[in-house]
């Protein structure tokens, strides 16, 4: 491109002057900031749940859990991370999975009365992973950290709001033409 003839602008709040293609370039660049900003998805990423936050704490911890549960001479800190499992737990215990809004009215309180009962058990799992790391049998604590594994996945499976796959978005679409 000739620099010569180039024309230039003020940048805004400051007193240097661009290039008119470097200004068109900035301000396209900030409007497709906003266009990406403003779709609900992309500004709903990153905003969670209350109960969201409790599992990341609980998952935190499970995972460094997994790295050193077998060892012994990292049973204190061990010991903390289930500490930590257990506070996060009895926490959620207490909130209201998304999938509740899924479920009609008149099962909702059965919904929740089942997910408290699994997430109770769930923190007894943690009780029994405790005993074991206190008594030193860390092939024990593996065991109940395996537990707490089956836990999750049954939890998830049972309570966590389910992601539509394409292939089920589609049958929905078929089956909705249809009936047209
Ligand atoms: C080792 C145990 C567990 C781990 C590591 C774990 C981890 C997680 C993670 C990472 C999420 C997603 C959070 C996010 O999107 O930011 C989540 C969500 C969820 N988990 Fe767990 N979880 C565990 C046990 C359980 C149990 C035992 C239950 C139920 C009895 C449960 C029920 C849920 C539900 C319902 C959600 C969705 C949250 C909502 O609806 O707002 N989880 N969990």
């Amino acid at each position: 491109m000739n620099f010569q003839s180039q024309t230039f602008v003020e940048y805004p709040g400051g007193n240097t002057l661009l290039p008119l293609n470097t200004m068109k370039y900035r301000l396209l660049s900030f409007a497709l900031f906003l266009v990406i900003a403003s779709v609900p998805g992309f500004s709903a990423q990153g905003k969670h749940t209350p109960m969201e936050d409790q599992m990341e704490e609980i998952n935190a911890a499970y995972r460094k859990l997994g790295r050193q549960i077998k060892d012994p001479a990292k049973n204190a800190d061990s010991l903390k991370q289930a500490g930590i499992i257990r506070e996060h737990a009895i926490a959620a215990t207490k909130m209201d999975p998304k999938r509740k809004a899924d479920v009609p009215a008149a099962e909702q309180a059965k919904f929740i009365s089942e997910y408290q009962s699994a997430m109770k058990a769930f923190v007894d799992e943690i009780g029994k992973l405790e005993a074991a790391l206190k008594a030193g049998k860390n092939e024990e604590a593996a065991a109940a950290l395996q537990a707490l594994k089956v836990a999750q996945e049954n939890g998830h499976r049972d309570f966590r709001r389910r992601k539509v796959t394409f292939e089920e978005k589609a049958a929905e679409a078929a089956r909705r033409n249809e009936e047209k």
